[in-house]
Protein backbone atom coordinates (compact mmCIF):
# COMPACT_ATOMS: atom_id res chain seq x y z
CA UNK A 1 0.00 0.00 0.00
CA UNK A 2 0.67 3.88 -0.52
CA UNK A 3 1.65 6.38 2.63
CA UNK A 4 -0.93 8.75 3.12
CA UNK A 5 0.29 12.09 4.64
CA UNK A 6 -2.14 14.35 6.37
CA UNK A 7 -1.52 17.50 8.88
CA UNK A 8 -4.30 18.72 11.24
CA UNK A 9 -4.01 21.75 12.90
CA UNK A 10 -6.11 22.19 15.97
CA UNK A 11 -7.37 25.82 15.54
CA UNK A 12 -10.47 28.49 16.56
CA UNK A 13 -12.50 29.54 13.54
CA UNK A 14 -15.37 31.68 13.35
CA UNK A 15 -18.67 30.57 12.59
CA UNK A 16 -22.16 31.44 12.43
CA UNK A 17 -25.53 29.29 12.33
CA UNK A 18 -29.03 29.96 13.49
CA UNK A 19 -27.98 33.56 13.56
CA UNK A 20 -25.15 33.03 16.08
CA UNK A 21 -21.54 33.41 15.36
CA UNK A 22 -19.10 31.31 17.83
CA UNK A 23 -15.62 30.52 17.84
CA UNK A 24 -15.05 26.93 17.17
CA UNK A 25 -12.56 24.21 17.47
CA UNK A 26 -12.04 23.10 14.00
CA UNK A 27 -9.26 20.83 12.33
CA UNK A 28 -7.17 23.45 9.52
CA UNK A 29 -9.77 25.89 9.96
CA UNK A 30 -12.63 23.42 8.06
CA UNK A 31 -15.95 22.41 9.83
CA UNK A 32 -16.86 19.71 9.49
CA UNK A 33 -13.61 18.33 9.27
CA UNK A 34 -10.79 18.14 5.98
CA UNK A 35 -11.67 14.15 4.20
CA UNK A 36 -9.03 11.50 5.31
CA UNK A 37 -9.33 9.07 2.11
CA UNK A 38 -6.70 6.09 1.87
CA UNK A 39 -6.90 2.48 0.22
CA UNK A 40 -7.24 -0.76 2.30
CA UNK A 41 -3.48 -1.52 3.06
CA UNK A 42 -2.37 1.98 2.95
CA UNK A 43 -0.53 3.59 5.68
CA UNK A 44 -1.58 6.65 7.14
CA UNK A 45 0.43 9.29 8.58
CA UNK A 46 -1.18 12.34 10.79
CA UNK A 47 0.11 14.88 12.27
CA UNK A 48 -1.87 16.97 14.92
CA UNK A 49 -0.71 19.98 16.23
CA UNK A 50 -2.70 21.82 18.92
CA UNK A 51 -3.06 25.42 18.81
CA UNK A 52 -5.73 25.81 20.87
CA UNK A 53 -6.03 26.15 24.58
CA UNK A 54 -8.21 22.98 25.49
CA UNK A 55 -6.37 19.55 25.68
CA UNK A 56 -6.83 17.44 22.36
CA UNK A 57 -6.66 13.88 21.39
CA UNK A 58 -8.05 12.26 17.94
CA UNK A 59 -9.70 9.22 17.44
CA UNK A 60 -9.81 7.23 14.24
CA UNK A 61 -13.33 5.92 14.88
CA UNK A 62 -13.77 2.34 13.73
CA UNK A 63 -9.81 1.36 12.24
CA UNK A 64 -9.08 -1.50 13.78
CA UNK A 65 -5.66 -0.57 14.97
CA UNK A 66 -4.06 -4.04 14.34
CA UNK A 67 -1.26 -3.80 17.18
CA UNK A 68 -0.98 0.58 16.67
CA UNK A 69 -2.69 1.03 19.79
CA UNK A 70 -0.92 3.87 20.50
CA UNK A 71 -2.68 5.52 17.54
CA UNK A 72 -6.01 5.22 18.55
CA UNK A 73 -6.61 7.96 20.41
CA UNK A 74 -9.01 7.99 23.03
CA UNK A 75 -7.61 10.50 26.02
CA UNK A 76 -6.33 8.90 29.17
CA UNK A 77 -7.24 5.36 27.46
CA UNK A 78 -4.16 4.96 24.89
CA UNK A 79 -2.56 8.31 25.27
CA UNK A 80 -2.38 11.49 27.47
CA UNK A 81 -4.21 13.88 25.58
CA UNK A 82 -1.98 16.58 23.16
CA UNK A 83 -1.61 19.90 25.34
CA UNK A 84 -1.51 22.88 24.21
CA UNK A 85 1.53 23.79 21.83
CA UNK A 86 2.61 20.18 21.03
CA UNK A 87 2.16 17.83 18.64
CA UNK A 88 1.73 13.73 18.44
CA UNK A 89 2.00 11.87 14.90
CA UNK A 90 -0.80 8.92 14.75
CA UNK A 91 0.24 6.31 12.45
CA UNK A 92 -1.50 3.54 11.76
CA UNK A 93 -1.96 0.76 8.45
CA UNK A 94 -6.01 0.04 7.29
CA UNK A 95 -6.37 -3.79 7.32
CA UNK A 96 -9.10 -5.59 6.03
CA UNK A 97 -11.49 -2.72 5.44
CA UNK A 98 -13.29 -0.76 3.24
CA UNK A 99 -15.78 1.47 3.52
CA UNK A 100 -17.07 4.81 5.35
CA UNK A 101 -15.92 5.81 8.79
CA UNK A 102 -15.44 8.99 10.76
CA UNK A 103 -12.17 10.73 13.07
CA UNK A 104 -13.76 12.78 15.69
CA UNK A 105 -11.75 14.93 18.80
CA UNK A 106 -11.96 12.09 21.83
CA UNK A 107 -11.98 14.26 25.11
CA UNK A 108 -14.60 15.74 26.66
CA UNK A 109 -16.98 17.35 23.75
CA UNK A 110 -14.95 18.84 21.52
CA UNK A 111 -16.13 16.05 18.83
CA UNK A 112 -18.94 18.44 18.24
CA UNK A 113 -17.04 20.14 16.00
CA UNK A 114 -13.60 18.40 15.62
CA UNK A 115 -14.96 15.40 13.31
CA UNK A 116 -14.62 14.36 9.61
CA UNK A 117 -15.12 11.99 7.30
CA UNK A 118 -12.71 8.76 6.96
CA UNK A 119 -13.04 7.15 3.10
CA UNK A 120 -11.50 4.37 2.67
CA UNK A 121 -11.77 2.73 -1.14
CA UNK A 122 -10.96 -0.55 -2.23
CA UNK A 123 -7.39 -2.19 -3.26
CA UNK A 124 -6.40 -0.78 -6.38
CA UNK A 125 -8.65 -3.20 -9.22
CA UNK A 126 -10.53 -4.78 -6.78
CA UNK A 127 -14.78 -3.48 -7.57
CA UNK A 128 -17.54 -2.47 -5.31
CA UNK A 129 -20.03 -5.51 -4.83
CA UNK A 130 -22.23 -3.70 -6.25
CA UNK A 131 -22.88 -1.10 -9.00
CA UNK A 132 -20.33 1.39 -9.94
CA UNK A 133 -21.67 4.37 -8.69
CA UNK A 134 -21.48 7.70 -10.74
CA UNK A 135 -20.15 9.97 -7.70
CA UNK A 136 -19.60 9.41 -4.28
CA UNK A 137 -21.50 12.09 -1.55
CA UNK A 138 -20.65 12.40 2.46
CA UNK A 139 -23.44 13.29 4.41
CA UNK A 140 -22.13 14.20 7.92
CA UNK A 141 -24.46 14.61 10.52
CA UNK A 142 -23.90 16.30 13.44
CA UNK A 143 -25.20 18.95 16.25
CA UNK A 144 -24.81 22.78 16.50
CA UNK A 145 -24.83 24.30 20.45
CA UNK A 146 -25.47 28.29 20.32
CA UNK A 147 -23.86 27.87 24.04
CA UNK A 148 -20.32 26.30 24.62
CA UNK A 149 -20.61 22.65 24.77
CA UNK A 150 -17.32 22.70 27.04
CA UNK A 151 -19.53 24.60 29.53
CA UNK A 152 -22.86 22.82 29.46
CA UNK A 153 -21.63 19.23 30.06
CA UNK A 154 -19.07 20.49 32.94
CA UNK A 155 -21.97 22.20 34.58
CA UNK A 156 -23.54 19.36 34.31
CA UNK A 157 -21.61 17.11 35.67
CA UNK A 158 -21.31 19.42 38.87
CA UNK A 159 -24.64 20.11 39.70
CA UNK A 160 -26.13 16.78 38.73
CA UNK A 161 -28.54 17.87 36.07
CA UNK A 162 -29.08 16.80 32.72
CA UNK A 163 -27.33 19.14 30.43
CA UNK A 164 -29.05 21.25 27.81
CA UNK A 165 -30.06 19.79 24.48
CA UNK A 166 -28.66 21.13 20.98
CA UNK A 167 -29.90 23.86 19.22
CA UNK A 168 -30.19 22.15 15.86
CA UNK A 169 -28.86 18.92 14.38
CA UNK A 170 -27.33 19.56 10.96
CA UNK A 171 -26.00 17.69 7.61
CA UNK A 172 -22.48 18.78 6.53
CA UNK A 173 -22.45 21.48 9.02
CA UNK A 174 -25.51 22.93 8.23
CA UNK A 175 -29.33 22.72 10.05
CA UNK A 176 -31.85 23.32 7.17
CA UNK A 177 -34.54 25.88 7.34
CA UNK A 178 -36.78 24.51 10.09
CA UNK A 179 -35.00 26.21 13.08
CA UNK A 180 -35.16 29.50 14.54
CA UNK A 181 -33.15 31.87 12.27
CA UNK A 182 -32.76 29.56 9.40
CA UNK A 183 -33.42 29.68 6.07
CA UNK A 184 -33.48 27.62 2.97
CA UNK A 185 -29.77 28.81 2.21
CA UNK A 186 -28.84 27.46 5.67
CA UNK A 187 -29.20 23.99 4.19
CA UNK A 188 -26.60 21.80 2.36
CA UNK A 189 -27.36 21.20 -1.63
CA UNK A 190 -27.03 18.03 -3.32
CA UNK A 191 -26.83 18.49 -6.69
CA UNK A 192 -27.88 14.78 -9.31
CA UNK A 193 -28.43 13.53 -12.47
CA UNK A 194 -31.72 12.34 -13.94
CA UNK A 195 -30.76 8.33 -14.07
CA UNK A 196 -27.70 7.79 -12.34
CA UNK A 197 -26.52 6.19 -9.48
CA UNK A 198 -24.78 7.78 -6.27
CA UNK A 199 -23.09 6.29 -3.54
CA UNK A 200 -23.61 8.29 -0.16
CA UNK A 201 -21.14 8.05 2.80
CA UNK A 202 -23.47 8.57 5.78
CA UNK A 203 -21.98 9.57 9.29
CA UNK A 204 -23.59 10.08 12.36
CA UNK A 205 -20.58 12.54 14.29
CA UNK A 206 -23.71 13.93 16.74
CA UNK A 207 -23.32 13.56 19.88
CA UNK A 208 -26.40 12.84 21.58
CA UNK A 209 -29.02 11.34 19.38
CA UNK A 210 -29.43 8.23 17.18
CA UNK A 211 -31.04 9.72 13.86
CA UNK A 212 -33.78 8.62 11.41
CA UNK A 213 -33.07 9.94 7.58
CA UNK A 214 -35.11 9.36 4.65
CA UNK A 215 -34.79 11.38 1.04
CA UNK A 216 -38.36 12.46 -0.14
CA UNK A 217 -39.95 10.21 -2.59
CA UNK A 218 -36.53 8.21 -2.90
CA UNK A 219 -35.96 4.57 -2.23
CA UNK A 220 -32.01 3.96 -1.19
CA UNK A 221 -30.36 0.73 -1.28
CA UNK A 222 -27.90 -0.31 1.87
CA UNK A 223 -24.27 -1.74 1.18
CA UNK A 224 -22.58 -1.27 3.84
CA UNK A 225 -22.27 -0.44 7.45
CA UNK A 226 -18.87 0.63 9.12
CA UNK A 227 -16.79 -0.17 6.52
CA UNK A 228 -18.33 -3.71 5.87
CA UNK A 229 -20.62 -4.80 3.28
CA UNK A 230 -24.02 -6.05 4.20
CA UNK A 231 -26.27 -8.20 2.08
CA UNK A 232 -27.97 -5.37 0.00
CA UNK A 233 -32.00 -3.98 0.98
CA UNK A 234 -33.95 -1.39 -0.12
CA UNK A 235 -35.60 0.60 2.64
CA UNK A 236 -37.13 4.37 2.27
CA UNK A 237 -35.89 4.73 6.24
CA UNK A 238 -32.88 5.02 8.06
CA UNK A 239 -31.65 4.88 11.72
CA UNK A 240 -28.54 5.22 12.50
CA UNK A 241 -26.73 5.75 15.86
CA UNK A 242 -23.75 7.89 16.79
CA UNK A 243 -21.05 6.43 16.04
CA UNK A 244 -22.20 4.59 13.34
CA UNK A 245 -21.48 5.18 9.45
CA UNK A 246 -23.82 3.75 6.75
CA UNK A 247 -23.24 3.48 2.64
CA UNK A 248 -26.12 3.96 0.46
CA UNK A 249 -27.02 3.80 -3.19
CA UNK A 250 -29.35 6.39 -4.68
CA UNK A 251 -30.58 5.52 -7.87
CA UNK A 252 -31.89 9.02 -9.43
CA UNK A 253 -35.62 9.13 -11.02
CA UNK A 254 -35.19 8.91 -14.36
CA UNK A 255 -37.35 11.72 -15.61
CA UNK A 256 -38.11 13.73 -13.22
CA UNK A 257 -39.24 17.55 -13.75
CA UNK A 258 -36.90 19.72 -14.66
CA UNK A 259 -35.34 21.00 -11.56
CA UNK A 260 -37.30 19.28 -9.35
CA UNK A 261 -36.29 19.29 -5.62
CA UNK A 262 -36.34 16.94 -2.54
CA UNK A 263 -35.90 17.16 1.20
CA UNK A 264 -33.38 14.83 2.95
CA UNK A 265 -34.12 15.14 6.66
CA UNK A 266 -33.09 13.96 9.96
CA UNK A 267 -34.59 13.78 13.51
CA UNK A 268 -33.86 11.58 16.11
CA UNK A 269 -34.95 8.67 17.94
CA UNK A 270 -35.39 8.68 21.58
CA UNK A 271 -32.22 8.23 23.25
CA UNK A 272 -33.10 9.24 26.88
CA UNK A 273 -33.17 11.44 29.43
CA UNK A 274 -32.31 14.89 28.84
CA UNK A 275 -31.08 14.49 25.46
CA UNK A 276 -34.58 14.43 23.61
CA UNK A 277 -34.92 16.62 21.10
CA UNK A 278 -37.98 16.62 18.10
CA UNK A 279 -35.85 18.74 15.74
CA UNK A 280 -35.72 18.30 11.84
CA UNK A 281 -32.97 18.71 9.65
CA UNK A 282 -32.63 19.35 6.07
CA UNK A 283 -30.83 19.09 3.25
CA UNK A 284 -31.90 19.23 0.15
CA UNK A 285 -31.30 16.92 -3.47
CA UNK A 286 -31.71 19.06 -6.48
CA UNK A 287 -32.33 17.43 -10.07
CA UNK A 288 -30.30 19.39 -12.28
CA UNK A 289 -27.82 19.53 -15.42
CA UNK A 290 -26.32 22.57 -14.77
CA UNK A 291 -26.02 24.38 -10.96
CA UNK A 292 -28.49 27.76 -10.69
CA UNK A 293 -27.84 30.06 -8.29
CA UNK A 294 -30.34 28.90 -5.77
CA UNK A 295 -32.94 31.72 -5.78
CA UNK A 296 -33.80 31.39 -9.11
CA UNK A 297 -34.96 27.99 -8.35
CA UNK A 298 -37.75 28.44 -5.33
CA UNK A 299 -39.75 27.81 -4.51
CA UNK A 300 -40.05 24.31 -5.08
CA UNK A 301 -41.07 21.01 -3.30
CA UNK A 302 -39.88 21.64 0.57
CA UNK A 303 -41.86 19.36 2.09
CA UNK A 304 -40.03 16.55 4.68
CA UNK A 305 -40.14 13.22 4.09
CA UNK A 306 -42.49 11.14 6.62
CA UNK A 307 -39.99 9.46 9.67
CA UNK A 308 -41.04 7.83 12.44
CA UNK A 309 -42.19 9.18 15.36
CA UNK A 310 -39.46 9.74 18.25
CA UNK A 311 -40.46 6.35 20.09
CA UNK A 312 -40.87 4.09 17.62
CA UNK A 313 -38.87 1.05 18.87
CA UNK A 314 -40.39 -1.44 17.00
CA UNK A 315 -39.49 0.55 13.65
CA UNK A 316 -35.58 0.25 14.88
CA UNK A 317 -36.03 -3.45 16.09
CA UNK A 318 -37.33 -4.39 12.47
CA UNK A 319 -34.70 -2.01 10.87
CA UNK A 320 -31.67 -3.24 12.73
CA UNK A 321 -32.36 -6.93 12.09
CA UNK A 322 -32.30 -6.10 8.12
CA UNK A 323 -29.00 -5.66 8.39
CA UNK A 324 -26.58 -8.87 7.34
CA UNK A 325 -22.96 -9.66 6.30
CA UNK A 326 -22.32 -10.56 2.74
CA UNK A 327 -20.80 -13.20 3.77
CA UNK A 328 -19.44 -14.36 0.71
CA UNK A 329 -16.72 -16.30 -0.11
CA UNK A 330 -14.62 -12.89 -0.87
CA UNK A 331 -16.23 -11.19 2.26
CA UNK A 332 -16.55 -14.20 4.79
CA UNK A 333 -18.48 -13.08 8.38
CA UNK A 334 -15.92 -14.89 10.40
CA UNK A 335 -17.85 -15.18 13.28
CA UNK A 336 -16.61 -16.68 16.37
CA UNK A 337 -18.19 -20.43 16.53
CA UNK A 338 -16.14 -21.25 20.32
CA UNK A 339 -16.15 -18.95 22.96
CA UNK A 340 -14.03 -19.02 25.95
CA UNK A 341 -15.26 -15.91 27.69
CA UNK A 342 -19.08 -14.80 28.31
CA UNK A 343 -19.81 -11.77 29.74
CA UNK A 344 -23.11 -10.08 30.83
CA UNK A 345 -23.33 -6.54 31.15
CA UNK A 346 -25.84 -4.22 32.07
CA UNK A 347 -25.73 -0.53 30.66
CA UNK A 348 -28.02 2.05 31.34
CA UNK A 349 -28.41 5.12 33.59
CA UNK A 350 -28.53 5.61 37.22
CA UNK A 351 -27.87 7.79 40.00
CA UNK A 352 -24.91 8.60 42.30
CA UNK A 353 -25.61 10.27 45.88
CA UNK A 354 -24.47 14.01 46.06
CA UNK A 355 -20.98 14.52 47.18
CA UNK A 356 -20.97 15.84 51.02
CA UNK A 357 -24.99 15.71 51.69
CA UNK A 358 -25.21 18.61 49.45
CA UNK A 359 -28.40 18.44 47.28
CA UNK A 360 -27.55 18.10 43.41
CA UNK A 361 -30.22 18.72 40.72
CA UNK A 362 -30.78 15.39 39.20
CA UNK A 363 -33.34 12.63 40.35
CA UNK A 364 -34.36 13.14 44.20
CA UNK A 365 -31.44 15.72 44.68
CA UNK A 366 -28.86 12.91 43.64
CA UNK A 367 -26.51 13.08 40.62
CA UNK A 368 -27.18 11.68 37.18
CA UNK A 369 -24.57 8.60 36.51
CA UNK A 370 -24.21 5.56 33.85
CA UNK A 371 -22.89 2.74 34.21
CA UNK A 372 -22.20 -0.50 32.95
CA UNK A 373 -22.50 -3.53 35.41
CA UNK A 374 -23.30 -0.75 37.72
CA UNK A 375 -19.71 0.66 37.53
CA UNK A 376 -19.28 4.08 36.56
CA UNK A 377 -16.13 4.61 35.04
CA UNK A 378 -13.77 7.28 35.92
CA UNK A 379 -11.06 8.45 33.62
CA UNK A 380 -7.50 8.47 35.39
CA UNK A 381 -5.09 10.76 35.32
CA UNK A 382 -2.65 9.48 33.26
CA UNK A 383 -3.66 6.76 30.08
CA UNK A 384 -4.09 2.93 30.88
CA UNK A 385 -2.14 2.22 28.20
CA UNK A 386 0.85 3.40 28.93
CA UNK A 387 0.24 1.79 33.03
CA UNK A 388 -0.47 -0.83 31.47
CA UNK A 389 2.49 -1.25 28.78
CA UNK A 390 5.06 -0.05 31.71
CA UNK A 391 3.66 -2.18 34.29
CA UNK A 392 2.56 1.04 36.50
CA UNK A 393 -0.65 -0.11 36.85
CA UNK A 394 -0.87 0.34 40.78
CA UNK A 395 -3.62 3.61 41.45
CA UNK A 396 -4.45 3.63 37.95
CA UNK A 397 -6.98 0.76 37.48
CA UNK A 398 -7.66 -2.50 38.93
CA UNK A 399 -8.58 -5.46 36.49
CA UNK A 400 -12.20 -6.69 38.70
CA UNK A 401 -14.41 -5.14 36.57
CA UNK A 402 -17.27 -7.59 37.54
CA UNK A 403 -18.57 -10.07 34.67
CA UNK A 404 -22.07 -9.77 35.54
CA UNK A 405 -23.84 -7.71 37.41
CA UNK A 406 -24.01 -7.14 41.11
CA UNK A 407 -27.31 -8.59 41.23
CA UNK A 408 -30.19 -10.75 39.28
CA UNK A 409 -31.26 -7.99 37.15
CA UNK A 410 -34.89 -8.56 36.34
CA UNK A 411 -36.46 -5.62 33.39
CA UNK A 412 -40.09 -5.28 34.06
CA UNK A 413 -40.14 -1.81 32.64
CA UNK A 414 -40.55 0.01 36.18
CA UNK A 415 -36.65 1.34 37.68
CA UNK A 416 -35.49 -1.43 40.14
CA UNK A 417 -34.07 -0.34 43.19
CA UNK A 418 -30.68 -1.40 42.10
CA UNK A 419 -29.01 1.66 40.28
CA UNK A 420 -26.49 2.39 42.80
CA UNK A 421 -23.19 3.25 41.07
CA UNK A 422 -19.88 3.03 42.23
CA UNK A 423 -17.07 4.79 40.57
CA UNK A 424 -13.46 3.55 40.01
CA UNK A 425 -11.39 2.85 36.79
CA UNK A 426 -12.15 -1.39 36.44
CA UNK A 427 -10.97 -3.41 33.39
CA UNK A 428 -11.00 -6.49 32.18
CA UNK A 429 -8.05 -8.58 31.19
CA UNK A 430 -8.21 -11.12 28.48
CA UNK A 431 -5.53 -13.57 26.74
CA UNK A 432 -4.46 -13.28 23.58
CA UNK A 433 -7.05 -14.37 20.79
CA UNK A 434 -10.02 -15.36 23.64
CA UNK A 435 -13.24 -15.23 21.92
CA UNK A 436 -15.67 -13.29 23.65
CA UNK A 437 -19.57 -13.81 23.63
CA UNK A 438 -21.18 -10.27 25.42
CA UNK A 439 -24.77 -10.15 26.25
CA UNK A 440 -25.56 -6.35 26.88
CA UNK A 441 -28.57 -5.61 28.95
CA UNK A 442 -30.46 -2.20 28.40
CA UNK A 443 -31.69 -1.40 32.27
CA UNK A 444 -33.48 1.44 31.03
CA UNK A 445 -34.27 2.66 34.34
CA UNK A 446 -34.70 6.06 33.46
CA UNK A 447 -37.47 5.37 31.44
CA UNK A 448 -37.15 5.09 27.45
CA UNK A 449 -33.23 5.23 26.21
CA UNK A 450 -30.69 3.11 23.94
CA UNK A 451 -27.27 2.72 24.27
CA UNK A 452 -25.19 2.65 20.99
CA UNK A 453 -22.28 0.87 22.15
CA UNK A 454 -19.69 1.49 20.50
CA UNK A 455 -16.20 -0.59 20.92
CA UNK A 456 -12.52 0.44 19.92
CA UNK A 457 -9.74 -1.94 18.21
CA UNK A 458 -12.22 -4.71 16.73
CA UNK A 459 -15.73 -5.14 15.11
CA UNK A 460 -18.02 -7.53 16.67
CA UNK A 461 -20.73 -9.64 15.40
CA UNK A 462 -24.39 -8.85 16.64
CA UNK A 463 -25.28 -12.37 16.84
CA UNK A 464 -28.71 -11.99 18.72
CA UNK A 465 -31.30 -9.07 19.96
CA UNK A 466 -34.36 -9.01 21.70
CA UNK A 467 -36.76 -7.28 24.02
CA UNK A 468 -37.37 -7.57 27.95
CA UNK A 469 -34.86 -9.52 29.41
CA UNK A 470 -31.88 -11.60 27.75
CA UNK A 471 -32.72 -15.35 28.54
CA UNK A 472 -29.79 -17.13 28.44
CA UNK A 473 -31.29 -20.73 27.99
CA UNK A 474 -33.62 -20.21 25.04
CA UNK A 475 -32.12 -16.80 23.33
CA UNK A 476 -28.46 -18.88 22.31
CA UNK A 477 -30.53 -21.31 20.20
CA UNK A 478 -31.33 -18.83 17.50
CA UNK A 479 -28.11 -16.80 17.16
CA UNK A 480 -27.23 -15.73 13.65
CA UNK A 481 -23.85 -17.20 13.19
CA UNK A 482 -24.05 -17.41 9.48
CA UNK A 483 -24.65 -13.87 8.41
CA UNK A 484 -24.64 -11.92 11.35
CA UNK A 485 -23.53 -7.75 11.24
CA UNK A 486 -20.22 -6.91 12.06
CA UNK A 487 -19.62 -3.23 13.57
CA UNK A 488 -18.29 -1.07 15.67
CA UNK A 489 -21.22 0.25 17.51
CA UNK A 490 -24.42 -1.24 17.75
CA UNK A 491 -27.54 -0.08 19.62
CA UNK A 492 -28.53 -1.94 22.90
CA UNK A 493 -32.69 -1.59 22.18
CA UNK A 494 -34.34 0.49 24.48
CA UNK A 495 -35.74 -2.11 26.91
CA UNK A 496 -33.92 -5.15 25.49
CA UNK A 497 -30.73 -6.98 24.85
CA UNK A 498 -28.14 -7.66 22.43
CA UNK A 499 -25.72 -10.19 22.30
CA UNK A 500 -22.30 -10.04 20.18
CA UNK A 501 -19.03 -11.78 19.49
CA UNK A 502 -15.48 -10.77 18.76
CA UNK A 503 -11.68 -12.14 18.70
CA UNK A 504 -9.48 -10.33 20.99
CA UNK A 505 -6.83 -10.85 18.51
CA UNK A 506 -5.40 -7.25 18.61
CA UNK A 507 -2.62 -6.63 21.97
CA UNK A 508 -3.67 -3.76 23.27
CA UNK A 509 -5.98 -1.68 25.86
CA UNK A 510 -9.95 -1.08 24.20
CA UNK A 511 -12.43 1.20 25.23
CA UNK A 512 -16.08 0.18 25.11
CA UNK A 513 -18.43 2.84 25.61
CA UNK A 514 -22.11 4.47 24.90
CA UNK A 515 -21.62 6.58 22.04
CA UNK A 516 -24.33 9.22 23.35
CA UNK A 517 -21.81 11.42 24.52
CA UNK A 518 -23.47 12.50 28.12
CA UNK A 519 -23.97 8.93 28.79
CA UNK A 520 -20.42 8.17 28.37
CA UNK A 521 -19.86 11.48 30.65
CA UNK A 522 -21.58 10.01 33.39
CA UNK A 523 -20.00 6.75 33.27
CA UNK A 524 -21.52 4.49 30.66
CA UNK A 525 -17.96 3.19 29.50
CA UNK A 526 -15.25 0.72 30.56
CA UNK A 527 -11.90 -1.10 28.79
CA UNK A 528 -10.59 -4.18 27.55
CA UNK A 529 -7.11 -5.28 28.25
CA UNK A 530 -5.96 -7.81 25.26
CA UNK A 531 -2.24 -9.43 26.55
CA UNK A 532 0.27 -9.77 24.10
CA UNK A 533 0.26 -13.30 22.51
CA UNK A 534 3.45 -15.52 22.51
CA UNK A 535 4.64 -14.97 18.70
CA UNK A 536 6.52 -11.73 18.07
CA UNK A 537 3.75 -10.62 15.59
CA UNK A 538 1.24 -11.26 18.67
CA UNK A 539 3.03 -8.44 20.92
CA UNK A 540 1.75 -4.46 21.08
CA UNK A 541 5.60 -2.88 19.80
CA UNK A 542 6.94 -0.26 22.16
CA UNK A 543 5.19 3.72 22.25
CA UNK A 544 6.29 6.51 19.87
CA UNK A 545 9.13 8.78 21.10
CA UNK A 546 6.71 11.57 20.61
CA UNK A 547 3.20 10.22 22.57
CA UNK A 548 1.89 12.77 25.02
CA UNK A 549 2.72 12.83 28.47
CA UNK A 550 0.18 13.75 31.31
CU1 LIG B 1 -16.19 7.34 18.23
CU2 LIG B 1 -14.52 6.12 21.72
O1 LIG B 1 -15.38 6.77 20.02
Amino acid sequence: GATRHYKFDIKLKNVTRLCKTKSILTVNGEFPGPRLVAREGDQVVVKVVNHVKNNVSIHWHGVKQIRSGWADGPSYITQCPIQTGQSYVYNFTIVGQRGTLFWHAHISWLRVSIYGPIIILPKPGVPYPFEKPYKEVTLLLGEWFNGDPEAIISQALQTGAAPNISDAFTINGLPGPFYNCSSISDAYQLNVQPGKTYLLRLINAALNDDLFFSIANHTVTVVESDATYVKPFHTNIILITPGQTTNLLLRTKTSPYPNSTFLIAIRPYNTGLGTFDNTTASAILHYSTTVQPLGRRLPFLIIPPPLPSFNDTAFVANYTSKLRSLATNQYPANVPLYIDRRFYFTVGLGTSPCPNNGSCQGPNGTKFAASVNNVSFELPSTALLQAYFFRRSEGVYTTDFPVNPPFAFNYTGTPPNDTFVVNATKVVVLKYNTSVELVLQDTSIQGIESHPLHLHGFNFFVVGQGTGNYDPVKDPVKFNLRDPVERNTFGVPSGGWVAVRFLADNPGVWFMHCHIEVHMSWGLRMAWIVLDGDLPNQKLPPPPLDLPKC
